[in-house]
């Protein structure tokens, strides 16, 4: 048991001056491991300086000095914006001058820019129009023990890179012990430069690990007795535990998703207001993904004297983003993570128990700046058991974008391709076969010209570029790029306050289409920028999301500018905006369901007499996600934009009804082969 105070009446200081930052002491020896070696390993604590202060260090040393930017990556979008504008702050400029940010759909970046941030996807990207990444002197990948699909990806890439550009530095940081992964990874010679045995001399100046000191203070972990029957009500008690009990210092709740969160932060919010002045004031604040910028950035906002703040977060507080202040960690044991199955081909993203590493990391949240303690919602029996790591997410994801985006790339055999790991050969055989019945690909596994590669290139997954480029041929591009932004939001449009759940229905069922999701998301959409002129007022009275609608706007234009690269042009002009006839209209919305048809045909499912759903291979019982029009509605036929499961139930979300035939008609290659699979 660690010994101290926790009565301290020292405060720690909300940001921390740079130079008491563990790494400003190994400040001289990076920049000369980064001179001398193409690639450093830096590994240290998470809060070491690793993120904000690297790029400074370098840029301050001259790497920018000949017109070349310094570029580091994120695994998540999140981080990227959040510590772009904390280094924005730092160095003294407005976010999008000397540093700057870009990530899918969002650019802040200027001719200014000398620092840039942005998620590993997004380096991808960007390689796939200047193949060297000739821009950068400098790239820092971060956050790469989370082993994303697109951080081991861009490793390799990386690797290949290089190679023809020799004054390219690579910098490599890591929160966790993996250093030696990652060193024999870049030390060791890919098959295709030298033969075996070759480049062992070149070892010991390929790559150096630099460790920034450790930094912590001592944690108390504590263990459940038994198990908890339920986490997130266990965590809500154990922060009135902590809350009653202990001295001051903030808590950090590490909990799986969303919705779990909401329902921890009104249950505490709740439950505070009962307690009334019982305690001191307790201020619970989520943190995850799907938020604005802004609202992520209030769990970094100092809490009001004598307040004691709460943060409930997704594993983004687990490394990514540091908040200062916190003395407690709550740790539920569990983390989302994506799966996907090759045979069903559904992906989900379900709470699978945290790894040991995870959980020493969540635990070293709490002893930042003091001594902490650690709560685990779990037994000391069941910590012994967990997973050392989880296996990266390159092994149990859909590859389809990853292989498409590496076609386009160059690599044509991708089965080859210098992995940090190397993904289970049945994800690469279904990702191959999904990327031919899409007709990206050839007979002969190459990418299909100019379908392949413009599919590569648009920023959304590979079945919805596919429906965005057959659009024109249905003739309704200018409808499904709208569709398309709706779809990429990623969270849903509407939103309600409290108890406004049935106005929200009520609301939505005003922009309803019969047909289902899609087009009723297309109706909001129209509405929105006609009659609603874009205006909040619009959209707080139709329970729409103001933000997310004015982002659909942005990413379609994005979109749009794509396509215009490719010469597909979309007609705008006012007359093809005139309300049309009503046969009209339905023959519109036939041909947007059969072009959402000829992109999604592999996610296409029917209803059975219980009113569940079956996917086309058979086995799995889908479920119309509660916030889909299609719930507790009769329909044949469907196709869907995402799968999920989450416990026990798989739901589909943004569902479309469709006919029959329309799959053998614009998928008989995938269809015709088992044509029992839609009898
Ligand atoms: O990358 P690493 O985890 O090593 O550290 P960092 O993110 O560079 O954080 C260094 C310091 O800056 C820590 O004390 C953080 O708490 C602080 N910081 C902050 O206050 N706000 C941010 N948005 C990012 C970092
Ligand atoms: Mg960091």
């Amino acid at each position: 048991m660690a010994d101290f105070n926790i009565d301290s009446a020292f405060i720690p200081a909300l940001h921390k001056p740079a130079a008491l930052l563990p790494i400003a002491k190994h400040r001289e020896s990076l920049l000369y491991v980064v001179e001398t070696y193409p690639v450093t390993i830096v590994i240290g604590q998470t809060g070491s300086g690793k993120t904000t202060q690297i790029p400074q260090f370098l840029e301050r040393a001259g790497w920018c000095s000949d017109g070349k930017i310094i570029g580091v990556t994120q695994p998540r979008r999140v981080a990227a914006t959040t510590v772009a504008l904390r280094v924005a702050e730092e160095v003294g400029c407005e976010v999008g001058k000397e540093v700057g940010y870009s990530i899918r759909f969002e650019d802040v970046t200027s001719a200014a820019t000398r620092v840039k941030f942005m998620t590993d996807g997004l380096l991808i990207r960007e390689a796939l129009v200047d193949p060297l990444l000739s821009r950068y002197s400098v790239i820092m990948v971060d956050e790469a023990h989370e082993r994303s699909t697109s951080t081991d990806i861009l490793l390799g890439l990386l690797k290949k890179i290089r190679r023809k550009r020799p004054d390219l530095r690579l910098i490599i940081s890591s929160a966790t012990l993996q250093a030696e992964e990652f060193l024999s990874f870049f030390t060791q010679p890919t098959e295709e430069t030298a033969p075996p045995g070759a480049g062992g001399e070149e070892k010991h100046e390929t790559a150096k690990i630099v460790s920034l000191e450790g930094r912590t203070y001592p944690i108390d972990i504590l263990h459940l007795e038994s198990p908890a029957e339920h986490y997130v009500e266990k965590a809500v008690e154990t922060v009135f535990d902590i809350h009653s009990q202990e001295g001051d210092g903030d808590i950090l709740v590490f909990l799986t998703g969303r919705e779990e969160i909401d329902h921890a932060v009104q249950e505490i919010a709740e439950r505070a207001a009962q307690a009334g002045s019982r305690y001191g004031a307790i201020q619970p604040l989520p943190l995850y993904a799907g938020l604005s910028t802004e609202q992520q950035m209030y769990v970094f906002d100092k809490a009001p004297k004598g307040t004691r703040k709460v943060i409930c977060s997704t594993n983004i507080a687990e490394a990514s983003v540091t908040i200062d202040g916190i003395v407690y960690v709550v740790d539920c044991g569990f983390v989302k993570l994506r799966a996907y199955n090759p045979t069903t081909g559904i992906e989900t993203l379900t709470a699978a128990p945290v790894s040991k590493a995870s959980a020493s990391q969540r635990a070293g949240r709490a002893g930042r700046t003091r001594p902490g303690k650690c709560f685990r919602l779990y037994t000391q029996q069941a910590f012994e058991a967990l997973p050392e790591a989880n296996p990266p997410e390159l092994q149990r994801s859909n590859l389809g974008p990853v292989v498409l985006q590496l076609k386009a790339l160059g690599i044509d055999n991708v089965v080859r391709f210098d992995f940090l790991s190397p993904p289970p050969a049945e994800l690469m055989s279904k990702a191959l076969e999904l990327l031919y019945s899409l007709g990206a690909l050839d007979d002969y596994a190459k990418l299909t010209r100019p379908l392949g590669f413009r599919m590569a290139e648009l920023a959304v997954e590979p079945m919805m570029a596919k429906t965005l480029l057959s659009a024109p041929s249905f003739d309704c591009l200018g409808e499904m790029l709208t569709i398309a932004a709706m779809t990429s939001l990623g969270g849903s449009v509407w939103f309600h306050h409290d108890g406004e759940q049935k106005q929200m229905e009520s609301s939505r069922r005003k922009f309803a289409a019969e047909e289902g999701d899609h087009l009723t998301l297309l109706n909001a959409y129209t509405a929105f920028v006609t009659t609603g002129r874009k205006e909040a007022r619009f959209c707080r009275e139709n329970n729409l999301n103001f933000k997310s609608m004015t982002r659909a706007v942005s990413i379609r234009s994005q979109l749009k500018r794509y396509l215009e690269r490719f010469n597909i042009f979309v007609d705008e002009s006012p007359a093809s905006r005139q309300p049309a006839a009503e046969a009209d209209q339905g023959r519109k919305a036939e041909r947007i369901r059969r072009c959402l048809t000829s992109g999604y045909f592999a996610h296409a499912a029917r209803m059975q007499a219980d009113g569940t759903y079956r996917n086309v291979e058979g086995g799995t019982v889908l479920q119309a996600h509660p916030s889909s029009l299609m719930f507790n509605r009769k329909a044949d036929w469907v196709i869907f934009h995402e799968v999920m499961e989450t416990g026990e139930k798989t739901f589909i979300r943004d569902v479309t009804k469709i006919e029959k035939g329309w799959l053998l008609e614009l998928a008989p290659g995938f269809y015709k082969v088992t044509d029992s699979r839609t009898s």
